[in-house]
């Protein structure tokens, strides 16, 4: 890593396939920072422990993630990939954060309250005490810039406050990073729930959620069946049109232009029109990721080196923070 470049630090969990969601609102992101930035992106998969999983399948799509991650173009020569609990530190400095984290605020967590209503058979301590685990994340790597979805925002505001509390007793140990949230595409949403956030970890409803591994037809298809509304004009008014808005975001998120520039090109169209330029973006926007995918993924041993090479990269930044910390909060050695 060069030492004259800032450090962006991000993750994702591995409880899915991602969604059209957190590719346009965090992947896409990922990959441009790279020439700019030392990056580190990790798969999350301590987190995705919160919620129950298959073990098979968790190994897989752990595995998969850090596969696509490549295939999106982002370079695990230049940056670093790797998975979270490859690197032990991450537990560690989890638990010392949580000593210094305040019931009261995880309570306020959005996401916690989220996930408990719909996981109500298992609201386990580790769902609530996750910020303390995302902020070790950031703050063992030393981010200055963590790329994320709106819908961290807050787990960033955390961080950021755990970050200056232990400073402000032990002295200058952890940097407090920002968060990079892009002005479109922050928050995508389901095509069939359009005032809720795509996920993920959603099932219910097939139809809502763009997977980037879905068969192209299936993703065109998808698309074309969204919830739009009862009127005819491409407009963006997310309030009023939330649908016909989440399909211009979409679209800007891939095209680089504003929504409402992007309605523009609407004008006089019907619906059909819009979805199928809509659809037809997005399809060749993952079509090459997918064929990188698949060629990636045959490459077995190569897959194997990145990961062992990237838990041995990170693990060398993360345990040079923690050794720093174990010090200042009074460890033996
Ligand atoms: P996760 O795995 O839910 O989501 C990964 C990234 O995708 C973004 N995202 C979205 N962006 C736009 N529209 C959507 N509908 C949408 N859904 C998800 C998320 O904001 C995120 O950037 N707690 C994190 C993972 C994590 C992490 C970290 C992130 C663990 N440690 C340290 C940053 C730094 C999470 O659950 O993301």
């Amino acid at each position: 890593m060069e030492e004259n470049k800032k450090v962006i630090y991000s993750a994702m969990q591995p409880s899915g396939i991602p969604s059209l969601g957190n590719y346009l609102g965090a992947l896409k992101n990922w990959k441009n920072l790279q020439d700019e930035y030392n990056c580190i992106y990790g798969i999350a998969n301590m987190h995705a422990l919160t919620v129950r999983q298959n073990p098979t399948e968790l190994r897989q799509r752990t595995r998969n993630l850090i596969i696509l991650f490549m295939a999106l173009g982002i370079d695990p020569e230049k940056n670093i990939l790797y998975v979270q609990s490859d690197v032990s530190a991450h537990a560690e400095l989890a638990w010392i954060l949580n000593c210094f984290t305040y019931m009261g605020e995880l309570s306020r967590m959005t996401q916690f309250k989220d996930k408990s209503a719909k996981h109500a058979d298992n609201i386990n301590a580790g769902l609530f005490t996750y910020p303390a685990l995302m902020a070790a994340d950031i703050l063992l790597y030393q981010a200055d810039m963590v790329p994320v979805g709106e819908d961290q925002r807050q787990h960033l505001e955390i961080t950021r406050d755990l970050a200056e509390r232990f400073d402000n007793i032990y002295g200058d140990v952890f940097k407090v990073p920002d968060a990079y949230i892009a002005k479109v595409g922050a928050r995508i949403m389901g095509l069939q729930e359009p005032t809720r956030k795509m996920s993920k970890s959603e099932s219910d409803n097939d139809n809502n959620v763009i997977f980037v591994l879905d068969d192209l037809n299936q993703i065109a298809n998808k698309i074309k069946r969204a919830v739009t509304d009862s009127d005819t004009e491409v407009r963006y008014d997310p309030e009023n049109k939330p649908g016909v808005s989440n399909l211009l975001s979409i679209y800007s998120a891939i095209n680089g232009k504003t929504p409402e520039e992007n309605a523009l090109e609407f004008a006089g169209k019907g619906y059909g029109d819009f979805k199928k330029t809509v659809a037809d973006a997005v399809v060749e926007e993952i079509r090459p990721i997918q064929e990188e995918f698949k060629r990636i993924a045959a490459d077995k041993a190569y897959v194997d080196k990145v990961i062992k090479e990237g838990a041995e990269k990170a693990g060398y930044i993360a345990n040079k923070t923690l050794r720093k910390v174990k010090k200042k909060v009074g460890y033996p050695n």
